[in-house]
């Protein structure tokens, strides 16, 4: 029998939220170690794809050097960057809360925990990448603190799901069409790859969030939501024609950014950086007209109709390969019948397959005294090495290579 981890076609918050959980132990990285932060930045790549820069294809853009469109670049990626910090930090909180009401033995509940780990480790990330790009992090005025601070408040139920939505999606479907330029900083690809990875699972639970509650929401509340969620365009205006980033490379800010503003070219990245979840509202009933309006209006709704930019299938949620069910333990010439968890991923670091996990059965003493063994799980054998006993009975398991499940 093999008992390899699958999801039923409509699996419950709690089956669904498993699998994410599952998928974080599979694939999750550690920016301190997994960017190379001391590489040396090239001199003459963008640090945003130079079509994803706000004035490029405008009359000002054309009068800039190179070197200014790439000091420009980096100006509005450290203004993202210092967004995408406020913005998980609102979020943690908001998550936080939340989950002072919540079962603290769920799934739904260990993976919101996971997630805000996910976000602490982003935020070191934007950080030590703002430092390492030698820029200052823009910093909102007071007031706007406040106001930054006051929003987790306002953020339950239906709305936390769609604000999270609002915050991840836009910025996760513009990184997805620009990590793979060839122009671009390897250092920022990094970040977003590792991003996007991590980001994807966060989207999924924020989907499944919403499309269930959205079906018991009182009318009054869907309309609320779907129709407030249209302020997250007049966000991502001001955000991305921040006068700051002009100012910093020596632009006249506010006609840099009303060229920005009135960019066809612009306009059609935007659009396409919002087009997933455009679609998504609009299948879950919570694209409102006040909403529709606002995002027509900023330029992230085209006039006509939504087409969703195609999922990019190199980036997986790292939700699958997870074995659980019988196996073999072979230590010193003696075969144990264990039950085994495992998983693994294939290492960005080193390129090699790593699998763990840990088996339940009885070991004798002498054969603990080896940590060598072979593991036979699924049909297939493996070398794997036993890392120490857990509290719980168990022995965790290591090894590298193909594993002994899949
Ligand atoms: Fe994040
Ligand atoms: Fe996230």
């Amino acid at each position: 029998m093999t008992a390899s981890i699958r999801t039923s076609a409509t699996p419950s918050r709690d089956d669904f939220s498993g699998r994410l959980l599952r998928g974080s132990v599979k694939k999750s990285f550690e920016p301190i170690v997994d960017i190379d932060w001391d590489a040396p930045l090239d001199p003459d790549k963008f640090f945003l794809p130079p079509k994803v820069v706000s004035l490029y294809g405008t009359p000002m853009w054309d009068a800039m050097t190179r070197a200014q469109q790439i000091e420009l670049s980096r100006q509005e990626l450290v203004n993202t960057l210092s967004a995408g910090i406020w913005f998980e930090n609102i979020l943690n909180q908001a998550l936080l809360r939340d989950l002072m009401h919540a079962d603290p033995t769920s799934n739904a509940t260990h993976y919101a925990l996971t997630e805000m780990g996910d976000e602490t480790r982003h935020m070191v990330m934007f950080g030590k990448a703002i430092e390492r790009l030698g820029a200052k992090p823009v910093q909102p005025r007071r007031y706007q603190r406040i106001i930054i601070n006051a929003l987790p408040l306002t953020f339950k139920g239906s709305l936390l799901w769609v604000a999270a939505l609002v915050g991840e999606e836009i910025f996760d479907s513009l990184q997805r069409q620009m990590m793979d330029d060839p122009d671009l900083q390897p250092m920022v690809q990094r970040l977003m790859r590792i991003h996007v990875t991590e980001e994807a699972r966060h989207i999924q639970f924020a989907r499944d969030g919403v499309r269930r509650r959205v079906r018991e929401m009182p009318r009054l509340n869907r309309w609320w939501v779907a129709n407030l969620n249209g302020v997250g365009g007049v966000f991502f205006q001001h955000l991305f024609t921040n006068p700051v980033q002009y100012r910093r490379v020596g632009l006249p800010a506010l006609e840099a950014r009303a060229q920005a503003r009135r960019s066809p070219h612009r306009h059609q990245v935007q659009a396409g950086g919002f087009a997933p979840l455009a679609a998504f509202l609009e299948e879950v009933g919570l694209m409102g007209p006040v909403a529709r309006r606002l995002w027509r209006r900023t330029n992230f709704l085209p006039g006509g109709p939504v087409t969703p930019a195609a999922p990019d299938e190199s980036v997986e949620d790292g939700a699958e390969d997870v074995y659980e069910g019988p196996a073999t333990l072979r230590v010193a010439d003696e075969d144990h019948a264990v039950r085994a968890r495992l998983t693994g991923h294939l290492s960005p670091i080193d390129g090699k397959y790593h699998w763990r996990g840990t088996v339940f059965g009885t070991l004798t003493d002498e054969a603990l005294k080896r940590p060598e063994a072979l593991l036979t799980a699924n049909g297939r054998t493996a070398a794997a090495r036993i890392a120490e006993r857990t509290a719980q009975g168990g022995y965790s398991v290591t090894g590298m290579g193909t594993p002994p499940f899949g």
